[in-house]
């Protein structure tokens, strides 16, 4: 079962309710292993990057409980320091276990992070940041083998681009290292504040997270306690889209506004009618079709390259002309590919493309290549003439829960072949 069946000419209209963050649950599932207690992680998204994380930290040796999308997590008897290769090759955030392993244990061993559907994705500044707070690094045979004969020691550290993850690493090292580090540079998404969140109320001392400069005062022990993960706002900003390209109204539940500041505006200025309130957003296109939008990504609170592709699709069938640059990744714009075969007038340039809209896409077979351009496919199917089958769906599981069912209790036919 791995291709979907969609049918077409859909209005997508109604309630949905929002899951937990799958790029904080991530680094945070990663994180317990600082930790000497049990851990209890509330809204935890059912998807397949989550669901290898915890095969990751189960084969290190943690015992963990799952009901109902809360994990209890207790990492105290964890002896391995080296994750097996057929997982980490999975996931990028896989990367994220590098840190936790090396200050716990003195060493840790990882195979480099896949992960190149969106163009090369270097780690060059998490090693950086590592080697600065005393870790030795040595690459051999694609494994990075990491190693502390002392603990960590603080340092201020300036993160030469910003960087998500290696802002995520650098926190997490200092955590437990000697005396103050500083992050300057550091990336500012919600993600990372909910990271220093979850570290700081198992003891850690981090502050200004959020801001691009992040002070750490190390301690001497992480222990046990609670977190809800934040909602997930690129899930929330996929089905915003999914109404505003059908002429319908949706309204998101149990998510946070905030986080899409800039996604809101853009959807605003393509013609919806949208109201927030204290935990979710509602979109109401008045049965108009949109209006093109330029888009150009950049790091949070900028336009997030993540919910670039479910954009494009939005000014494909808009009215007028749009410029969308992609600033973050370099190899964005391969489901631009498919959307074309679907009738789309997409110019590819260098780092942007340029959109002119058209009133329908056309039906196709369509294979996905990445994670956030394969939702926008199924999107795309949704809305196309006729019937639609979308190949390679595994992508979509890794990020989406309950994709599916979650549309077609919006108004979607969309079945799995
Ligand atoms: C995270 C998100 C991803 C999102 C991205 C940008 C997770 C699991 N993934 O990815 O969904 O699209 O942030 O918001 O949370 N870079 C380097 N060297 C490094 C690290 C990054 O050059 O060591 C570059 C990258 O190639 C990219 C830019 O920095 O051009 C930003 O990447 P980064 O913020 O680190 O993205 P990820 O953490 O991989």
């Amino acid at each position: 079962m791995n291709k979907l069946y969609i049918e077409g000419n859909k209005k997508l209209n109604g309630h949905v309710v929002i899951s937990g963050s799958k790029n904080a649950a991530l680094p945070i599932l990663f994180m317990t292993i600082l930790a000497t207690e049990e851990i209890e992680i509330h809204n935890i998204p059912q998807v397949t990057d989550i669901k290898i994380a915890i095969k990751l930290l189960k084969y290190l040796g943690a015992k963990i409980k799952n009901k109902n999308k809360i994990l209890y997590i207790d990492t105290s008897s964890m002896n391995i320091y080296n994750p097996p290769y057929h997982l980490t090759k999975k996931i990028r955030a896989s990367i994220w276990m590098l840190s936790p392993l090396v200050t716990r244990f003195g060493k840790a061993k990882i195979f480099f992070p896949g992960g190149c559907d969106i163009g090369c994705r270097p780690i060059d500044l998490h090693l950086k940041g590592l080697v600065s707070l005393g870790v030795k690094i040595i690459k051999k045979d694609n494994y990075i083998i990491a190693l502390a004969d002392r603990p960590l020691q603080g340092k201020h550290i300036y993160i030469e681009k910003i960087s998500v993850g290696a802002t995520v690493t650098i926190m997490s090292a200092a955590t437990l290292a000697k005396g103050l580090t500083i992050i300057e540079n550091a990336a500012q998404e919600p993600e990372i504040v909910d990271v220093a969140k979850f570290l700081n109320t198992l003891g850690a001392n981090i502050t200004g997270a959020g801001s691009n400069k992040i002070y750490i005062t190390g301690v001497s022990k992480l222990y046990g306690g609670y977190h809800k993960i934040i909602p997930d706002r690129i899930e929330t900003g996929t089905f915003l889209i999914a109404a505003a390209i059908s002429k319908g109204f949706i309204i998101c539940n149990k998510t946070e506004p905030k986080y899409l500041t800039n996604v809101l505006k853009k959807l605003s200025e393509s013609g919806a009618n949208i109201k927030v309130g204290k935990n979710w957003i509602k979109l109401d296109m008045q049965k108009k079709m949109p209006k093109a939008v330029n888009i150009s990504t950049s790091p949070y609170p900028g336009f997030p390259t993540d919910m670039q592709p479910q954009f494009t699709l939005l000014n494909s069938i808009a009215q007028g002309k749009s410029i969308i640059v992609e600033n973050i990744f370099e190899n964005r714009f391969v489901y631009t590919n498919e959307l074309i075969r679907m009738g789309a007038k997409i110019k590819i340039k260098k780092n942007y493309i340029v959109c002119t809209g058209t009133s329908k896409l056309s039906s196709n077979n369509l294979f996905c290549h990445d994670l956030r351009g394969s939702a926008t496919l199924i999107l795309a199917g949704c809305i196309a003439n006729g019937i639609t089958v979308v190949n390679n769906i595994h992508h979509f599981k890794r990020g989406y829960e309950s994709f599916m069912k979650k549309l077609n209790k919006l108004g979607a036919n969309i079945k799995y072949i």
